[in-house]
């Protein structure tokens, strides 16, 4: 017989067939008699009610199904005579796959701190939290890859394990096949890296920007949807050291172009999650945020706006708020800085622009201020900056300029810049941060709560 997901049963009016469904126990309650089982497959936020005549089986058997308990159950779906659900299973016969012993199973009771199931991470996703979380993770997932197939974009690979370092933020993991204890030294005393495996010095990639703008120079449109790795000791509720990126990137783009990408994308994802993660996000919307859904509405329904950092900072400055950090012309905004445009002056996200050359990547198209460039991030209620992108600098000498001053090493770049050699054009890209998008949409506090496995400073159990 074949195994009906329950997410099937919810919606079927095939009531008095036999079938066959199998679970994790969420609970389990009854009497003397009747025993109810609530059994959750995982396909859905919703469990169905197996009902049990304990004659029928014996207590003995029935003993070790407690909750977290796996069983497979065959038996007849009817119309359920219970409040809260359409339809049951009256069990025939029942297998037990494993037991999970009440003793010590950790999820034996409800109602378990975030925090707590952090630590449990190994766990968790059999909470109706974590399923919600992680059923609208691919959600999101699946509808990032549909939006940029169905507007033409390329999925391009970029590589995992490269030599460059696309930010200059300095803060990478490395990656060697070198004897740490005792690498082979150069003459000078230096690690010799020609004798690693890839012959020069690697690390994990911060981004695949510069690998995507070589394919943006070839196909025309693509998008990245990758792992990144980012050694920065940042213990906030917004940073991972692996996060996942997407980085579309467009021949013949401008900055007003990229940030129209931006906004009908993001409202893309965000109205396909509404969608098809309905149930998630009621879920979602009782338990922990009880604003959620209408603000991923509120966020559907406004234009964002678009203003230059300057504009953005003298608001900050006369708005006479104290924030822990200072602003002033030239400060890298932080969140508080970033929420306070967004939640508190226009009530709707944000679009910056231009921002000072000094607090941005040195790829950025530069203005002919001489001060700034044309980057762009884009502010969101509660999380800040949500997405970082730019218009790149194409001229050759203006972008080698820009290397040299910052001191950056052309070792690991001449193939960047060769792009800006032959056959070079406008064009401009962005990249989202897939978990602060997931925090978006699931109204989560903190970004080790919305991706499986959160590897953050001094945590990388399982
Ligand atoms: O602003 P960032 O550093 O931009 C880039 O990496 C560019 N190469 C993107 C591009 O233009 N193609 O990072 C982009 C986004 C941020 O806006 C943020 O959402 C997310 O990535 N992000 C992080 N998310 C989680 N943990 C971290 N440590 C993150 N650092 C950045
Ligand atoms: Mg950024």
């Amino acid at each position: 017989m074949e195994r009906t997901k329950i997410v099937d049963l919810l919606t079927t009016t095939e009531f008095g067939k036999k079938t066959l469904i199998k679970g994790w126990v969420r609970t389990r309650r009854g009497n003397k008699n009747v025993a109810f089982i609530a059994l959750n497959d995982g396909s859905a936020i919703h469990n169905i009610q197996v009902v049990v005549d304990i004659a029928k089986f014996g207590e003995e058997f029935l003993k070790p199904i407690t909750t977290g308990a796996c069983i497979g159950v065959v038996g007849w779906l009817v119309e359920s005579q219970g409040q809260g659900q359409s339809s049951e299973i009256q069990a025939e016969e029942i297998e037990i796959y494993g037991t999970a012993d009440p003793a010590v199973y950790p999820l034996q009771k409800k109602g378990h701190s975030l925090e707590f199931l952090r630590e449990i991470a190994y766990l968790r996703p059999r909470t109706n939290t974590f399923g919600a979380i992680f059923r609208l993770r691919h959600h999101l997932a699946y509808a990032i890859h549909e939006y940029f197939n169905k507007q033409g974009f390329f999925y391009f690979h970029t590589p995992i394990i490269t030599g460059s370092d696309a930010e200059g933020a300095g803060s990478m993991f490395q990656v060697t096949v070198l004897d740490i204890e005792n690498p082979v030294k150069t003459e000078g005393g230096k690690i010799d890296y020609s004798q690693d495996f890839f012959g020069h010095s690697t690390n994990l990639t911060v981004s695949g920007q510069l690998e995507g703008e070589l394919g943006a120079m070839a196909l025309g449109g693509i998008y990245t949807f990758g792992p990144t790795f980012r050694a920065e000791n940042s213990n906030t509720p917004r940073h991972l050291a692996e996060f996942w990126m997407i980085e579309p990137e467009v021949a013949f783009n401008d900055i007003n172009a990229n940030m129209d990408l931006a906004e009908d994308f993001l409202k893309y994802v965000i109205t396909y999650a509404l969608e098809h993660g309905k149930d998630d996000i009621e879920f979602l919307n009782k338990m922990y945020d009880n604003e959620l859904v209408e603000r991923l509405n509120f966020v559907l329904d406004k234009r964002f706006v678009r203003l230059t950092y300057t504009e953005g900072v003298e608001i900050l400055e006369k708005s006479g708020w104290k924030f822990e950090f200072p602003v002033y012309w030239g400060a890298d905004l932080q969140s508080e800085h970033e929420r306070f445009l967004v939640e508190e002056h226009f009530k709707r996200p944000v679009i910056l622009t231009d921002y000072p050359k000094e607090i941005k990547s040195f790829y950025m198209k530069q203005n002919d201020d001489g001060k700034t460039v044309r980057g762009m991030d884009v502010l969101f209620p509660r999380i800040g900056e949500i997405i970082g992108g730019s218009e790149r600098e194409a001229d050759y000498q203006k972008l080698l300029n820009r290397v040299q001053e910052l001191n950056m090493s052309m070792e690991n770049l001449w193939w960047y810049l060769d792009t800006r050699k032959f056959g070079t054009a406008p064009h401009a890209g962005f990249g989202l941060g897939f978990e602060r998008l997931v925090l978006f949409v699931t109204g989560m506090q903190n970004i080790r709560d919305v991706i499986p496995f959160p590897r953050t400073p001094k945590n990388a159990e399982f």
